[in-house]
């Protein structure tokens, strides 16, 4: 069972900073997740909410400040003193630090909420002129998002990032279509991961921050999960 360090290594580090995807680039996993979200001057920035508020200390929403103004919050202080001065980082900040990895790069596009017109296209964009369109999967709970993606770019993976327990998960994602779906732990457990496993679906699930509930998904045989704290994850997993 592979294991992605969640927003950078969200348990460890301020989510989705520099430091957390430092922190991702050390450890010798098999990915990384991120969050992308659209500023108010059309620039990829990396971060997990629609607004700064909780995760900065600054306030409003993303797509009302341009990336000029976010660059003025510090983005570490909340999660501890030690990590004061911590900006947004840019798409393409967070994509350099893995140039030089092996690491698989799930990238979601947060379009679920505010629609952030154009973001697929820009995203698709960036991750071809840096050449890593085979070491990335894009996600998204905005199904729409990426029934699109797929349509413009169909020779990269693309996922569909789902709480609900489908009826029939394995048929929805040729539906769209998906090359996977990221479902939480509870979907994870129920018969239809079975199902769709069994049809041939890849399942990545999210947010395993729990040794026993990594042992419970590895027993069902998923294929990775998203975990806050990657380090320790991967040594309980080698331990057991
Ligand atoms: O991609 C898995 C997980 O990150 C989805 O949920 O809310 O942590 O972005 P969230
Ligand atoms: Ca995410």
């Amino acid at each position: 069972m592979k294991i992605y360090a969640h927003r950078g290594s969200a348990g460890t580090h301020p989510e989705n900073t520099i430091a957390a995807f430092n922190e991702a680039a050390r450890l010798d996993i098999y990915g990384v997740e991120l969050d992308v979200h659209l500023t108010k001057d059309d620039e990829l920035v990396v971060i997990h909410d629609e607004s700064i508020d909780r995760t900065s200390n600054g306030v409003g929403y993303v797509k009302d400040l341009t990336l000029k103004q976010l660059r003025t919050f510090d983005f570490g202080s909340w999660f501890g003193e030690e990590h004061a001065g911590e900006s947004i980082p840019t798409l393409e900040e967070v994509l350099n630090i893995f140039q030089n990895t092996t690491h698989h790069i799930n990238i979601e596009l947060k379009s679920d909420i505010f629609p952030y017109e154009g973001m697929g296209e820009m995203v698709l964009h960036l991750i071809e002129k840096m050449g890593l369109s085979e070491r990335v999967v894009i996600s998204s709970f905005d199904h729409e998002a990426i029934r699109n993606f797929k349509k413009t770019a169909p020779h990269i993976d693309v996922a569909l990032l789902t709480t609900d327990v489908l009826v029939d998960a394995y048929d929805y994602a040729r539906f769209i279509p998906a090359d996977a779906l990221h479902i939480s732990i509870p979907a994870a457990m129920r018969k239809m991961t079975q199902e769709a496993m069994l049809k041939g679906a890849i399942i990545r699930v999210f947010t395993v921050n729990e040794v026993k509930h990594a042992l419970a998904l590895q027993t069902i045989g998923v294929h990775a999960i998203f975990t806050d704290f990657p380090e320790e994850m991967k040594k309980a997993l080698s331990f057991s």
